[in-house]
């Protein structure tokens, strides 16, 4: 259940109905966006209905009841899709945005390289991960706070804003200083605490999507961010794990469309993490266009021979050029503007 607070309710109408609930034994979740503030209950629904007349309290403009385990998230929430901006950059059905870089970041000459070849394939976004999630503890594990000083420094002389990895909550505020965007990885997203402390971070967030989550746990996990206050959440589809051996994971394309029907958050594709290949990542960026992705989110590298992580699906120059040129014919095939 929603409550959806007029225009101009007062901070003491928020703290009433919030205190009704609780008084309940209820829990009421606060989030204060432009124009409204909104109240996400959880508890005994039932009763509440039944015993409290939340409509009548001051302030309150509308209760809306959710029938799916998400609310704020949910189109039934908000009947509009969502834009997100980044720094400025939109995310969100009229554009499609295109965020690439290094997915480790490894020296500042290897990361400055990287974001110049985003730049050159049209991204407006820089990736880089300082804090990366490694399978095993022998490998590169990311250079942690010199990592975002140096993706500071290449934001700085590229203009191109910073989405990066927070793989600890204890992090969230030094990752904060840095990035225009919080990332919670597949591997994370289910971490509730980690994912309560970037609901509080104050930056937008992208959830990517677990590799063995379905997309009712991956929503439910953007609601505990939302819970915290912050709508600001892109969804990133990066594929997950199925029998098939071929790819380093399956690029579940029905997604997109699917949580872009059940929620209004913005929905992007990773075509690097899912295919794990190099020459998939053209044909699968192509399929994320065309089933109506919001964004992709690519791997590049200027020498992916000796990358420190996942070299083998990181872009070369000729397939950035091919990259910016597949974006820029899409898109108004499918009714966006490059961002
Ligand atoms: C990359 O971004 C991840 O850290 C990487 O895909 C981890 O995979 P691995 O540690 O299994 O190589
Ligand atoms: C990444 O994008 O750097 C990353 C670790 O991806 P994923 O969480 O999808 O594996």
């Amino acid at each position: 259940m929603v409550v959806v607070m007029t225009a101009d309710a007062t901070a003491s109408d928020v703290d009433h109905v919030v205190a009704v609930v609780r008084d309940a034994g209820g829990e009421a979740f606060v989030s204060r966006g432009e124009s409204r503030t909104i109240i996400g209950l959880s508890g005994d629904i039932e009763r509440f209905t039944a015993t409290l007349n939340l409509a009548s309290l001051p302030g309150v403009a509308d209760v809306v009841r959710i029938s799916v385990p998400y609310k704020l998230v949910s189109r039934e929430h908000r009947r509009q899709r969502s834009i997100i901006r980044v720094a400025g950059v939109p995310i969100g059905p009229d554009t499609l945005t295109v965020i690439a870089g290094p997915c480790a970041v490894e020296t500042p000459e290897q990361t400055l390289a990287a974001a110049q070849m985003a730049r050159a394939a049209g991204a407006s976004l820089l990736r880089g991960g300082a804090f990366k999630p490694r399978s095993s503890p022998y490998a590169f594990q990311g250079l942690g706070e010199t990592g975002l000083k140096i993706l500071a420094e290449v934001r700085e002389e590229t203009g191109l804003p910073i989405v990066t990895e927070v793989i600890d909550q204890r992090d969230v505020d030094l990752v904060s200083k840095y990035a225009d965007m919080l990332q919670v990885g597949t591997r994370n997203m289910q971490n509730f605490p980690l994912l309560q402390a970037v609901g509080a971070a104050g930056k937008p967030v992208m959830l990517k999507r677990g590799m063995s989550s379905t997309i009712e746990e991956w929503l439910m996990a953007a609601e505990y961010i939302a819970q915290r206050g912050n709508l600001d959440i892109v969804l990133c589809e990066r594929g997950i794990r199925t029998f098939e051996k071929a790819t380093r994971n399956t690029l579940d394309i029905s997604a997109v469309p699917v949580a872009q029907r059940l929620s209004h958050l913005p929905v992007i594709v990773d075509p690097s993490h899912s295919g794990g290949r190099r020459d998939l990542v053209l044909p699968l960026s192509r399929a994320a266009i065309a089933v109506g992705a919001d964004g992709i989110i690519v791997d590049v590298h200027p020498h992916p021979e000796s990358a420190l992580c996942d070299g083998p699906q990181a872009l070369i120059d000729s397939d950035l050029r091919e990259l910016a040129s597949i974006a820029q014919h899409l898109s108004p095939l499918v009714g966006r503007t490059l961002t």
